[in-house]
This record gives C-alpha cells, sequence and structure tokens, in this order.
C-alpha cells in the first residue's frame, strides 16, 4: 500500500533523503519560530485573537487537527512492505508513539473544559505540522530505521522509554488537574495546584518535553530529535508566557514556583 510513497519518491534512498531534510527543516523551522516567539505567543487558549482568522470550536480544533497525526501513521503501519516492524526496536518506538497520539487525538479533545476557541490560523499549522511530523516519525520508524540486535537493553533505549513514561504520566496528570479547576461550564482561570504544578506553572508543557525527548533517545535519529526540539521550543515558550501571566493574574501566585523547570526557572 505505501509503496505509492516509494513509486512517488523513485527510489527508497531518495525517500530516506526527502525525510531527513524534513528533519532539517524542522529544526531550521524551530530556530524561527523560536525567534517568532519572542515577539508573540502562540495565539490559541488565553492568547486567542480575532486576528488570526475566525473562532473554530476548541473540542473540533484538538479533534480534527490531531487526527492526522494517529490516522496517517496507522495508514503507513498498516501499509509497508519493509521488515522493520518485525523488529522489537521499532515496534516498542512506533507503540510510544502512537499512545501518545491516542490520547491526544481520541480522548483528550472530548474532556476539555470551557477551553477557548482556537483562531483558524493556528488550527490549519497544527494540522500541517501533525501531517508532516507523523509522516516524518513513522514512515522513517516503519520502512528505513535499523537498529542493533540488542538496542532494547542498550542505555539509549531503556533510559530514553523510562523518561518517556514519566513524561507521558505528567503531562497526563498535569492535563487532568487543569482540567478539574473549572466546574462543568465555567470558563475563568484558577491556580493550579498539586502534582508538578507544586513546582511549574506549565507542569503539563514540562511533561511534553520530558516525553519527547525520551523518544528521541530511544529513537536515536535526527527525525526524533528534530521533533523533540521543535517541542521544547514551543513549549518552553509557552511554560514561560503562562508564569508571567499566572504572575500578572494572581496576587497570591505561590513565589517559590518556576516556569518550567522545578527550582531553576
Ligand atoms: N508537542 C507539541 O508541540 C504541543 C504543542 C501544543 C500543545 N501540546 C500539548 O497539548 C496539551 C494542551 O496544550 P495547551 O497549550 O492548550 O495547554 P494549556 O494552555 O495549559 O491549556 C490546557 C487546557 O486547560 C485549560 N486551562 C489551562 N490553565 C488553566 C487554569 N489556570 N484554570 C482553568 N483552566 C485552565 C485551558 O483552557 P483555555 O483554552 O480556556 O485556556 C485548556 O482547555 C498539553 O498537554 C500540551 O503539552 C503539545
Amino acid at each position: 500500500m505505501t509503496d505509492i510513497f516509494t513509486a512517488f519518491f523513485g527510489s527508497e534512498a531518495e525517500e530516506l533523503y526527502l525525510l531527513e531534510c524534513m528533519s532539517y527543516f524542522m529544526i531550521f523551522m524551530a530556530g524561527t519560530t523560536f525567534i517568532a516567539l519572542l515577539f508573540e505567543n502562540v495565539p490559541y487558549g488565553r492568547y486567542s485573537s480575532s486576528k488570526y482568522g475566525f473562532p473554530v470550536n476548541v473540542k473540533f480544533a484538538w479533534f480534527v487537527q490531531e487526527l492526522p497525526a494517529f490516522m496517517l501513521p496507522v495508514y503507513l503501519v498498516l501499509g509497508t512492505s519493509a521488515t522493520q516492524l518485525s523488529q522489537i526496536s521499532n515496534r516498542f518506538i512506533v507503540a510510544m508513539y502512537f499512545c501518545h497520539y491516542v490520547q491526544r487525538s481520541l480522548i483528550f479533545p472530548f474532556l476539555i473544559r470551557g477551553g477557548k476557541s482556537t483562531p483558524f490560523a493556528s488550527f490549519m499549522l497544527a494540522i500541517v505540522f501533525c501531517v508532516y511530523n507523523g509522516y516524518l516519525q513513522i514512515r522513517y520508524l516503519s520502512q528505513f530505521a535499523v537498529y542493533p540486535a540488542n538496542w532494547v537493553t542498550h542505555p539509549c533505549f531503556i533510559t530514553g522509554c523510562v523518561l518517556w513514561l514519566v513524561g507521558f504520566l505528567i503531562n497526563i496528570h498535569s492535563d487532568h488537574i487543569l482540567r478539574n479547576l473549572r466546574k462543568p461550564g465555567e470558563t475563568d482561570y484558577k491556580i493550579p495546584v498539586g502534582g508538578m504544578f507544586e513546582y511549574v506553572s506549565g507542569a503539563n508543557f514540562l511533561g511534553e518535553i520530558v516525553e519527547w525527548s525520551g523518544f528521541a533517545l530511544a529513537a536515536h535519529s535526527i527525525h526524533s530529535a528534530a521533533f523533540a526540539i521543535f517541542t521544547l521550543v514551543v513549549l518552553s515558550s509557552r511554560a514561560v508566557a503562562h508564569h508571567k501571566w499566572y504572575l500578572a493574574k494572581f496576587e497570591d501566585y505561590p513565589k517559590s514556583r518556576k516556569a518550567l523547570i522545578p527550582f531553576v526557572y
């Protein structure tokens, strides 16, 4: 089925080259985004603005924008003719990716309480990113990635998997805390308490950054590193912005709480 990709690119070598170029382009975009985020926050949630297009219902936006990050990889995995997915390392790393995106695209959107509408431009950019990254990560892992036979016992793989799991749990737990700050029907903001929020304002973002850093360590490729770097840039900026926003909004905001890194920053 996915041999249409090989047919399209002419040869596997050419497609592999394209995947590498896409990774370097993602790193380049992370640098560009870093500079842009010094001047403006990503416009969704509390920073939503009508100048970025008409508002899209938040549940609809999260579901539709994240769905390609799940559906396209399903298509790639089911259709690959390569033997990579018979390897335990590849299977494990692909499973980590799917664990996240089953949660993010099929569960998370329907649990949101009182979230702000997403401007159309942010919605479209998120769709583009999910298609781009879904293809980049899973096409590489299912068609090209070759790991040493004993990779699953390598310290990089084990440490990466542990970091991925810890980050995943922090992310889900922190999003759960945020969601429960609001009673059904409420839309206002409150001071988050409990879990990693005792230490940082961006606890959900810290979890996601740790998660994809662990994924990159286990997957050990430029493709996964590019995703981890992009996530770090976008979410560290959002954590810092939220932290400043909380300090300005709440006089009684805990003074010892940091933005992203417990006790440090
Ligand atoms: N990998 C990536 O590059 C990437 C990029 C973006 C997001 N994400 C992930 O997607 C998830 C959501 O991200 P996000 O940027 O929407 O997170 P967020 O700004 O923390 O908001 C998450 C949800 O909680 C609500 N909320 C936040 N703070 C609240 C407070 N103090 N009181 C009451 N409700 C509050 C928000 O409502 P409002 O909508 O009303 O603000 C929103 O519905 C996170 O897990 C994040 O890690 C990943």
